[in-house]
């Protein structure tokens, strides 16, 4: 898929990005796209994305400390560019671009990360609700 362009993500991709993530059903990134365009914009943060022919085939962000520990915020390809390489391509981009020597994600894709040979290791998610009190 070498038609398949990398590139950072900027404005113009916000809209292509909350269709994919619309037909995901990822409502956190639907329902205010200007919260989602600074999310994805934040300073610190790596985001890229796939795209095929001027629209948005997937994206990646990852948060990283640039040298040793990387975390994975969102990983997305469009059902029609799957199997073709693109989060592959987008992980390691992020990565290298990013910085760090390792990626440690939450996920419910647990199939994809066991096929790429990810250690499997516990994971939580904390919400503002579990620290009150
Ligand atoms: C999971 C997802 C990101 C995979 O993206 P993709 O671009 O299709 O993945 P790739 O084509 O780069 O796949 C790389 C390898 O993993 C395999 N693979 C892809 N999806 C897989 C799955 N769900 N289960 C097992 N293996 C999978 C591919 O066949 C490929 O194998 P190969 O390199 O040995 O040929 C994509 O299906 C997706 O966006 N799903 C919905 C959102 C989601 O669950 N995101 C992850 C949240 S953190």
């Amino acid at each position: 898929v070498a038609e398949i362009e990398l590139e950072a993500f900027e404005r113009r991709h916000l809209s292509g990005a909350i269709d994919l993530c619309d037909a995901e059903g990822w409502e956190t990134y639907t329902e205010d796209p200007e919260r989602t365009y600074r999310a994805l914009a934040s300073p610190g943060s790596t985001t890229l994305v796939a795209v095929d022919d001027g629209t948005v085939a997937g994206m990646v962000q990852l948060q990283s400390d640039g040298e040793i520990q990387a975390h994975l915020s969102a990983l997305l390809v469009g059902e029609r560019w799957r199997g073709l390489g693109v989060s592959r391509r987008l992980l390691r981009e992020a990565l290298a671009s990013a910085g760090g020597m390792r990626i440690d994600i939450i996920s419910t894709a647990e199939s994809f990360y066991e096929h790429l040979g990810a250690d499997r290791r516990p994971g939580f998610r904390l919400r503002e609700a579990n620290l009150e009190g």
